[in-house]
């Protein structure tokens, strides 16, 4: 079964399910497709925009969902994350737990602006292993100094950090550029898994089939499973990523 890190389903909390029965029809479809675990990742430490740091109303809302998850006979488990937007003082928040890891565990998800620069994101990093944290980089094939420069992300990938790809990006659906940069991200083995980073029941869902059919089909059923289920498991475990031999990018 496959285990979807990224997704934005807490009704009402940022840009992705808007009410509890959009909430639930994303959980019910991402069970349909395959999916038995699914992590909640509001976005989080957005400058003036989202803030959903750790607070007993998140807490509420995310057991509230649990709940009603339950009740409507959903079999999927939820597991608390959150996609962090990287600040400098992102080390610090994740020392003091002003933010939440993926299901309580080192790793934690992080995205970067479009736009930022590499030095920055390279320099916060550091800081954040510095600190026995692990990152997992959202969608680094959709960053555009990741585009210009793909041996950024090997060297993301040498230093240990997770590569998470997201399926839509792999499918076409964020421009040709964030297409050529998945397909380059997984040729050299540089990706650990592949979320859904679902918003809406719309567009952007939780339905994973047709990116398990792609992957097993131009990548194969052993790459497509270590992206979808076995890495994704050892996230949620804490355990150490496996993946192929990283091949350069020149
Ligand atoms: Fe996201």
């Amino acid at each position: 079964m496959m285990i979807d890190i990224h997704t934005h389903v807490i009704p009402g909390v940022d840009d992705g399910a808007e009410d509890l029965d959009e909430a639930l029809t994303l959980l019910a479809m991402a069970a349909d497709s395959g999916v038995d675990t699914v992590v909640t990742t509001p976005h989080c430490n957005i400058p003036d925009e989202y803030k959903n740091y750790v607070c007993p109303e998140l807490d509420a809302l995310w057991r509230a969902l649990g709940r009603e998850v339950q009740r409507a006979g959903i079999p999927v488990r939820l597991c608390r994350g959150m996609e962090i937007f990287a600040t400098e003082d992102m080390p610090d928040l994740l020392e003091q737990g002003k933010v939440w890891t993926l299901n309580g565990t080192a790793y934690f998800l992080t995205e970067f602006a479009f736009g930022e620069e590499p030095d920055f994101c390279f320099d916060v990093l550091r800081r954040c292993r510095e600190k026995d944290f692990r990152p997992v980089i959202a969608h680094p094939e959709r960053y555009l100094f990741v585009q210009d420069e793909p041996a950024i992300a090997y060297e993301w990938c040498t230093m240990g950090y997770g590569l998470q790809l997201n399926k839509g990006s792999l499918l076409g659906k964020f421009g040709r550029p964030a297409q050529l940069t998945a397909e380059l991200l997984m040729d050299h083995g540089l990706a650990a898994c592949v979320a859904s980073d679902a918003h809406s029941a719309a567009q952007r869902t939780t339905h994973m089939g047709e990116i398990r059919r792609y992957l097993a089909e131009r990548w194969g059923e052993d790459y497509a499973r270590l992206l979808l289920e076995e890495n994704p498991s050892r996230i949620l475990k804490g355990r150490e990523l496996l993946g192929y031999e990283p091949i350069p990018v020149l």
